[in-house]
C-alpha cells in the first residue's frame, strides 16, 4: 500500500518533490518501506489548477482544504504555502483530522511551533520540519540524533541564502542591491516578501528553531535580537577587508553562565574562519561542543531541489515509522527549561563605526568615552576625512552586551559623535 501525501501549495519547493520521487523511486520505496504517492494538491483557484494542467502536471488538484481533510486515505499533509495564515489553521486541522504533517515554514514554527508541537504530541502524530532551517542541510535531525551524547556550547550560522547570495554578488561582483535581490527572487531563494530575508528576520526564525535542537530550549521569537544586511555600507565592507575580515549575516546561540544568548547580526569573520568561505546561496552551521569540538555543516540554504530533498527526508521518515509502528515520537525529544542570558554575561568583540568632525582632539575625546566605560580597544582606524567629517572605526576587546549598550548610549549623548554602525566581531 502506498503512503498518500497531500501538498498544500505548489510553488518553488513543492514542485520540486515530483522530480525526486521520479528520479529516486526505488531508493525512496526501500527507505520508506512503501511507495509514496502525491494524492492531492491544494492550489489557490481553478485558474492555477488549469495553468498547472496545461504545463503537463496530472495531479488531483483541489481548491478546498476540506477535500484533503475529509480524505481518510491521506496519511501525510505537506504544507508548503508559507506565511502564518491559513498555513497554521490548515496544519492544526490536518492534525485534528489524524494526519501527520511536514512543513518548511520557519515563520510558523518560530512563532507558533510550541502550540503545534504540543498538539501533535498529544495526538501521537508526527510534525517534522527539517527543511525549515538551512534548506538542504540536514541539520535538525543531525542535532537531534547525532549530538545526543554531546553538549553544545555555541552555534554560529550563516542561515539566510538570499542575503548571503546578495552580499556575495554585491561585494565580489559589484552588483547593485536591487540587481542582487531580483536575481535571488528569480532563483527561488527569497521569501514571497523578501523583507524577512534582508532584515535578519528569516535568520532569527531559524535561530529560534535551532535553539530547541541545540540547547533543548524553546525561545520566544522576541528573545532573538536581529539586525539585517541593509545597514551594511560599502565603507564597512572595505574596512573589514582591510582588517582581514569578511562581513556576513550570522545567527548565534551561545551558552553563558545565566542562560542562552540568541541573535542575528552582521558579523566580522576572520578570513581564516571556516564560516568566512560560505558564499552565495550556501549556508553553514558551525557547532562548538564539548565532545566533537568544532564541526561545520555546509550546503545550499535555499532553492527548489535542496529544500525539496529535506522535505522528502521527513516524508520518508514518517512513512518508515508508519511501517514500523513507531509513529508519534517527537521530532526533537531534548527539552530543558528555557533560561535567557543576562546582558552582563553575553560577551563579544565589536566593530563600531563613528562619524565626527575632522578636528584636533576628537579622537582623544572619543577614546576617553571608551575608557570611562571600561571598554578597551583592539584596533582603531580613521578614514580619510570628507567634507570636514572623519570616520573613526574601532574594534573593541571583548565587552559585555551591557557595557556595549552603555557605551553606545554615551556616544549618542556626546555632542559631535554619530554612531553609524555596530557589528559583532568573531574572535577572542
Ligand atoms: P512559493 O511562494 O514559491 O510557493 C508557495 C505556493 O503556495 C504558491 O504557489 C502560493 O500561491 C501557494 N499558496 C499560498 N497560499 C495558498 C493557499 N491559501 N491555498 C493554495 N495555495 C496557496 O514559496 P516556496 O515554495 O519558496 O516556499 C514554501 C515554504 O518553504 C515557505 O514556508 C518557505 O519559507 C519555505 N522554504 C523555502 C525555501 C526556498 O528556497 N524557496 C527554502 C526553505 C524553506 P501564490 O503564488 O498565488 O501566492
Ligand atoms: N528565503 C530563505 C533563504 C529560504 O534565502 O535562506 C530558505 O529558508
Amino acid at each position: 500500500m502506498a503512503v498518500k501525501i497531500a501538498l498544500l501549495g505548489f510553488g518553488t519547493v513543492a514542485s520540486g518533490l515530483p522530480f525526486l520521487i521520479k528520479e529516486n523511486t526505488n531508493k525512496i520505496e526501500k527507505a520508506a518501506g512503501s511507495k509514496i504517492e502525491i494524492a492531492k494538491v491544494l492550489v489557490r483557484n481553478n485558474a492555477e489548477k488549469q495553468g498547472l494542467e496545461e504545463k503537463g502536471y496530472d495531479y488531483h488538484f483541489v481548491t478546498s482544504i476540506e477535500e484533503i481533510l475529509e480524505d481518510s486515505e491521506i496519511d501525510i499533509v505537506v504544507e508548503l504555502m508559507g506565511r502564518i495564515e491559513p498555513a497554521k489553521s490548515f496544519i492544526i486541522s490536518a492534525l485534528n483530522a489524524g494526519k501527520h504533517v511536514v512543513t518548511a515554514n520557519k515563520d510558523l514554527i518560530a512563532l507558533h511551533g510550541k502550540e503545534i508541537r504540543e498538539l501533535a504530541e498529544q495526538l501521537h502524530l508526527a510534525f517534522y520540519y527539517e527543511a525549515a532551517v538551512a534548506g538542504g542541510i540536514p541539520i535538525l535531525r543531525t542535532l537531534a540524533n547525532s549530538f545526543t551524547s554531546d553538549k553544545i556550547t555555541r552555534v554560529l550560522g550563516v542561515l539566510n541564502g538570499t542575503s548571503n547570495f546578495m552580499m556575495t554578488k554585491m561585494v565580489e561582483e559589484g552588483w547593485s542591491y536591487e540587481e542582487a535581490l531580483n536575481k535571488a527572487q528569480a532563483l527561488g531563494y527569497a521569501e514571497s516578501d523578501p523583507t524577512n530575508d534582508v532584515e535578519g528576520i528569516d535568520a532569527a526564525y531559524k535561530v529560534a528553531i535551532l535553539s530547541q535542537f541545540a540547547f533543548g530550549m524553546t525561545l520566544d521569537f522576541n528573545d532573538v535580537k536581529h539586525q539585517g544586511i541593509s545597514s551594511i555600507t560599502p565603507e564597512d565592507v572595505l574596512i573589514a577587508q582591510k582588517l582581514g575580515y569578511v562581513i556576513k549575516l550570522v545567527g548565534s546561540l551561545e551558552e553563558t553562565k545565566s542562560g542562552i544568548a540568541a541573535g542575528v547580526m552582521p558579523t566580522f569573520i576572520p578570513q581564516d574562519h571556516p564560516l568566512a568561505s560560505v558564499s552565495g546561496v550556501m549556508n553553514a552551521v558551525f557547532v562548538e561542543s564539548i565532545g566533537i569540538g568544532e564541526s561545520m555543516f555546509y550546503g545550499p540554504g535555499a532553492g527548489q531541489k535542496p529544500t525539496a530533498t529535506s522535505v522528502m527526508a521527513d516524508i520518508i521518515r514518517i512513512s518508515r515509522r508508519l511501517k514500523d509502528n513507531t509513529i508519534g515520537k517527537a521530532f526533537n525529544e531534548f527539552k530543558v527549561e528555557t533560561k535567557l542570558a543576562d546582558k552582563k554575561d553575553i560577551s563579544s568583540l565589536y566593530y563600531l563605526a563613528i562619524e565626527t568632525s575632522d578636528e584636533k582632539g576628537q579622537l582623544l575625546r572619543l577614546t576617553k568615552i571608551f575608557n570611562d566605560q571600561d571598554v578597551s580597544l583592539r584596533q582603531v582606524l580613521q578614514d580619510k576625512a570628507k567634507d570636514g567629517r572623519a570616520r573613526v572605526v574601532t574594534i573593541t576587546h571583548a565587552v559585555s552586551e551591557k557595557q556595549l549598550d552603555d557605551l553606545t548610549q554615551k556616544i549618542s549623548e556626546e555632542e559631535g559623535f554619530q554612531l553609524l554602525n555596530r557589528f559583532k566581531v568573531l574572535g577572542d
